[in-house]
């Protein structure tokens, strides 16, 4: 059957399965590589992506169920050309180490700082243990994610 989803503001028609996973969809169907696949069971989060600004494991969720949804990946991040806030925080507190769980890392943090509220450190701890990532780096992840949600707080 064919779905439409507007993936980062760009409409795409694909044809699909009924089995066919949406980040399987997003990597196959729009040519969009960017979401990772790890365990493909819900667990680690490298799938992450935003449905209709909430965050979603892709590969849990069915292609048709995304049918006229609003899906941002981490491809959309971009600001003209340029890191955003958030990957420049990420490069600059060296928030990766082999990256392959950065895309969802990324597309996590951004629901927790457009969320527009305060975060407290253990809060952002929470939200982000859902996703894993293999090489322990989470310390500073959770610096870079901070750093944006200080600035955001702060008003600036
Ligand atoms: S690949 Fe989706 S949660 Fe691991
Ligand atoms: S940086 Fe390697 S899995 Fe997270």
């Amino acid at each position: 059957m064919r779905i439409h989803l507007n993936v980062n503001g760009t409409d795409h028609g694909v044809e699909v399965e009924p089995r066919y996973s949406l980040v399987d969809t997003l990597r196959e169907g729009c040519g969009l590589t960017g979401s990772h696949v790890g365990c493909e069971h819900g667990v680690c989060g490298a799938c992450t992506v935003l449905v209709d600004e909430q965050p979603v494991r892709a590969c849990l969720m069915f292609a048709v169920q995304a049918d006229g949804k609003r899906i941002r990946t981490v491809e959309g991040l971009d600001d003209n050309g340029a890191f955003n806030a958030l990957q420049q925080a990420f490069h600059e507190h060296h928030a990766l180490q082999c990256g392959f769980c950065t895309p969802g890392m990324l597309m996590l943090a951004t629901w927790i700082v457009e969320r527009g509220a305060p975060v407290s450190d253990d809060e952002l701890r929470e939200f982000m243990a859902s996703n894993l990532c293999r090489c322990t780096g989470y310390r500073n992840i959770l610096r870079a994610v901070r750093a944006v949600l200080d600035r955001t707080e702060d008003g600036a």
